[in-house]
């Protein structure tokens, strides 16, 4: 598998992925890392480990279609046949869900269907709920929508922070993210 990760952020998803392919662990290679933000610490990530990095944002190109166009455009240069969003913060557009059916996925600090969006974690701590988790899932147009692939629980217990709970859910991600992409990969070359 040909992998793409996406992300806009710090990276720490991409960095256990990078990690796990690295050690053989995943059957597959990153041959590239997006991001749409130049400021990225995902970039630096990227950088230290040998894997190669392109950045750039919607807002240098009039329209979003051919922000989406250019990204594609360096898909099919690399051969790209499997997208993972870490932590990549945008809607992905309909040429890119076209060219990738059911070849996108994402993870997202919450039990889907509750709190999608940007700010998963603290709108769950913030619903004051007694527990949240980690979804991975199919991407679709929708923010976080699309099938569910796995779910993890996160318990939050009275003594939580906002930063305790965000340890924890990133322990968990960083276990759970590895882990589906292996069996996604296991199961299709299987049908291959
Ligand atoms: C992760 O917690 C991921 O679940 C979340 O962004 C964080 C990225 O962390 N994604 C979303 O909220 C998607 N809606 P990272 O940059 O350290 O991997």
């Amino acid at each position: 598998m040909r992998i793409a990760v996406f992300a806009s952020g710090n990276g720490s998803n991409f960095q256990v992925i990078a990690e796990a392919v690295k050690a053989g662990k995943i059957d597959g290679e990153i041959v590239l890392l997006f991001s749409d933000n130049k400021q990225a610490k995902v970039l630096e990530r990227a950088e230290q480990l040998g894997i190669p990095h392109v950045s750039f944002s919607p807002k240098d190109f009039s329209e979003k279609s051919i922000y989406e166009g250019e990204i594609l455009h360096l898909l099919e240069e690399k051969k790209v046949n499997f997208i993972v969003l870490a932590g990549y913060m945008r809607l992905i557009g309909p040429a890119l869900l076209e060219a990738f059916p059911e070849k996108i996925i994402n993870i997202h600090p919450s039990l889907l269907p509750q709190f999608p969006g940007l700010h998963g974690i603290r709108d769950a701590y913030e619903a004051r709920v007694k527990e949240t988790g980690v979804t991975v899932h199919y991407v679709d147009k929708g923010v976080d929508t699309g099938p569910i692939i796995a779910q993890e629980r996160v318990i939050i217990t009275e003594d939580d922070t906002m930063s305790s709970l965000e340890d924890k859910i990133h322990q968990v991600e960083h276990r759970l993210y590895p882990e589906v992409l292996k069996k996604i990969i296991e199961n299709r070359e299987r049908r291959a």
